[in-house]
């Protein structure tokens, strides 16, 4: 039973899944997700998966309607039932069904949607030769740590970047870079790996975290601060990390080659670390 659909404890194959049109995050895009991938078949970090959809869940008043050994088994059902050799999991909890009100609704159940879909996995060529991306304002709201369903900002980001041929969007606030529409942004700047501070204006990624744990061991300076737009253009080396793009060289922004347009040597080192991790 390929592309498998979950909705409240049921599963189905995903052309016969459905909600209510007065499910809120429809109607609001009042609820949270979470998007986990498999290697050889197994969920790849999938407590601290979890565990950000509880901070997230939390982050919005919403109470979770399953523990975590329970998703965990619900995942595990889903793998199986999908039987891919790599799967990409996507799990969506919502406030529920209620007659369109912005206040909570009292009665309301939470909504859990889930997808099991087979896993796209980036072109060697993309992999191998880096991507390009652009710069877009960051117009997201205050609280980007949270995974929260509304996503238009990121949405019209990526399509910006899509129609200037780029991969992705890379937001810019203020002066400060924060990260891509789907995807931490590292940079390489006078020998240290420099990336976003977790807190609210970045979505403290399960494979940022990986990567900057992979970068300590291998003896690469690590500076979780601030980054300038100004540090950016001059960086001697680009990558974005996440679960669908792993470990990503940036070799060109705005159409201007990073450093000498190519991969860079530390973007290299651990993207074949992350590989190795992950095999
Ligand atoms: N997005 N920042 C943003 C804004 C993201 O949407 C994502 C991932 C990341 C990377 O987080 P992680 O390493 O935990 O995947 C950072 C997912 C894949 C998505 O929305 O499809």
């Amino acid at each position: 039973m390929p592309d498998i659909g979950f909705v409240d404890g049921q599963f189905m194959p995903l052309s016969e899944a459905r909600v209510s049109v007065e499910d809120r995050g429809y109607q609001f895009g009042d609820g949270v997700y979470e998007v986990i991938r498999t290697y050889g078949g197994i969920p790849f970090q999938v407590d601290a998966h979890l565990a950000r959809l509880e901070q997230s869940a939390a982050a919005i008043k919403l109470l979770p309607p399953y523990r975590k050994h329970e998703w965990v088994g619900y995942v595990a059902e889903g793998l199986r039932l999908a039987r891919y050799p790599e799967s990409k999991v996507y799990i969506q909890i919502t406030r529920g069904v209620a007659p369109r009100d912005h206040v909570f609704p009292p009665a309301a159940r939470p909504t859990v949607v889930m997808t099991v879909r087979e896993m796209q996995e980036l072109s060697e060529d993309i992999r191998v030769g880096g991507v390009e991306a652009v710069t877009v304002e960051d117009l997201r709201w205050g609280r980007c740590d949270i995974k929260s369903l509304n996503l238009l900002p990121n949405i019209l980001a990526r399509q910006q970047a899509k129609e200037a041929g780029a991969f992705e969007a890379i937001f810019v606030r203020e002066g400060e870079i924060t990260e891509g529409a789907v995807s931490n942004v590292m940079i390489i700047h006078s020998g240290a790996l420099v990336t976003s501070p977790s807190g609210p204006k970045i979505l403290a990624g399960v494979t940022r975290q990986v990567v900057l744990d992979l970068a300590s061991k291998e003896g690469v300076p690590i500076e979780e601060r601030r980054v300038t737009e100004h540090e950016f253009r001059t960086a001697d080396e680009i990558f974005l990390t996440g679960t669908t793009v792993e470990v990503l060289p940036v070799v060109r922004v705005n159409g201007t080659a990073v450093r000498r347009g190519v991969p860079g040597e530390v973007a290299c080192l651990l993207a074949r670390c992350f590989k190795r991790l992950v095999a």
